[in-house]
């Protein structure tokens, strides 16, 4: 793999650099809620404090509407240092503050998405937000699937190079891409469409394939089995894939729970049952993998040499319901950093770390959901082209 790492760049002074970040964190009443993004990033800007950048930072909001003030007030908490805001991304108002702008001096620019041209891969918008710098930084692993003007489109108009967040992140994934064997994968969450390309991009690079979450009732529906009024997916093409991937790699390589935990009503309200695979009702509504689940989980991540995991094992947001994915957590942490490397990644699956107390205990947390998914699934980063070679 070859990467145009920042790193090789140690003089700054004098330089308006933007730095593209994923700070696209929750805000609640004003105030981040949740800043592992902007913690992940402060070594990269310190680096370029250090070496006397005059910082742009720009960043996307998922919603369109949100301000990205919040952000660059709770950023230069972190720095201790300040950090100015700009309402705007492109145009008169940051193009002279960055011109007023001194060596080691950090400027944060409005959300990106206020703009449509960023969604658009736009040309004439990428280059009017390149104008006023010399180099452009990618550090937004997070956001590099897509193909945005402040991505993609800008990396022709400014010298390009991968921050450190970058840099980390593919070095990390990679090593379940070359993977020391055996290598246990774990797919958990709700959203099968989006987990098919990782599954198949794994098939033939894993021992170990343990499914859990609603996607496990995907697996089982297509099999035949009775999932109740379980959550499934309704995209007939999707179904016939996970037939047809499960076909192929056998049940010894995707593996599926043993049992669960159900209940008849979906706030888990009433009594709960611990059903077989084969004893689901059909008013049943499967919530948890079950104990034989989680024990039979443990012997395969047990004998990983290298894991990977995404998703939750069900509603662990209930505390009914959040046993499977705490004990895959715990099992995951316990494997990792020594005998196994360890990668974790996505919104879903970092809660659930962090709720399990078990996040400083796995060699990787991936900084993004979509991306980290996208990435191992094979899937074109328009952000990293030109600036990260496999
Ligand atoms: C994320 O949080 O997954 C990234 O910031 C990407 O956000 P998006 O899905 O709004 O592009």
């Amino acid at each position: 793999m070859k990467i145009k790492s920042i790193r090789q760049i140690k003089d700054f002074a004098g330089k308006k650099v933007l730095l593209r970040a994923d700070f696209n964190v929750p805000i609640a009443k004003g105030k981040v809620n949740e800043d592992y993004k902007l913690v992940k990033s402060l070594p990269m800007i310190r680096y370029l404090m250090r070496y006397g950048a005059k910082l742009v930072i720009v960043t996307h909001m998922s919603n369109e509407k949100q301000s990205t003030q919040p952000v660059a007030r709770r950023l230069s908490q972190l720095l201790g240092r300040p950090v100015k805001f700009i309402p705007d991304s492109i145009g008169e108002k940051p193009n002279t503050a960055v011109d007023k702008l001194k060596d080691k001096e950090i400027l944060f620019l409005q959300n990106i998405r206020f703009n449509k041209e960023e969604e658009t891969n736009d040309k004439r918008f990428a280059k009017e937000l390149s104008r006023p710098y010399d180099l452009y930084i990618n550090d937004a692993f997070g956001v590099s699937h897509r193909e945005h003007a402040s991505l993609s489109a800008i990396k022709k108009f400014l010298p390009s190079f991968a921050g450190f967040t970058v840099e980390e992140e593919v070095t990390n994934l990679n090593k379940s891409l070359k993977p020391k064997k055996p290598l246990t994968v774990i797919i958990g969450g709700a959203k099968i469409s989006t987990k098919v390309p990782i599954i198949k991009n794994f098939i033939n690079k894993a021992e170990y394939i343990l499914i859990g979450g609603a996607i496990a009732n995907d697996f089982l529906k297509s099999l035949g089995y009775e999932v109740g009024k379980s959550l499934v997916g309704n995209d007939e093409q999707m179904i016939k894939t996970v037939i047809k991937l499960y076909k192929k790699a056998g049940n010894k390589k995707i593996i599926l729970p043993l049992d669960f935990v159900v209940s008849k009503k979906k706030d888990g309200s009433g009594k709960l049952f611990v059903r077989l695979v084969n004893n689901v009702e059909q008013d049943d509504i499967i919530l948890d993998i079950g104990p034989k689940t989680i024990s039979f989980y443990s012997q395969f991540i047990k004998k990983a040499n290298t894991i990977v995991w995404n998703g939750p094992m069900g509603l662990f947001e209930n505390e009914k319901f959040k046993h499977g994915t705490m004990a895959i957590a715990k099992l995951v942490a316990a494997r990792s950093k020594g005998q196994a490397f360890g990668i974790a990644g996505g919104g879903e699956t970092v809660e659930a770390l962090k709720l399990s107390k078990m996040f400083d205990y796995v060699d990787w947390v991936s900084t993004g959901g979509g991306a980290m998914l996208d990435y191992l699934g094979g899937a074109k980063m328009p952000g990293l082209k030109g600036i990260v070679k496999k």
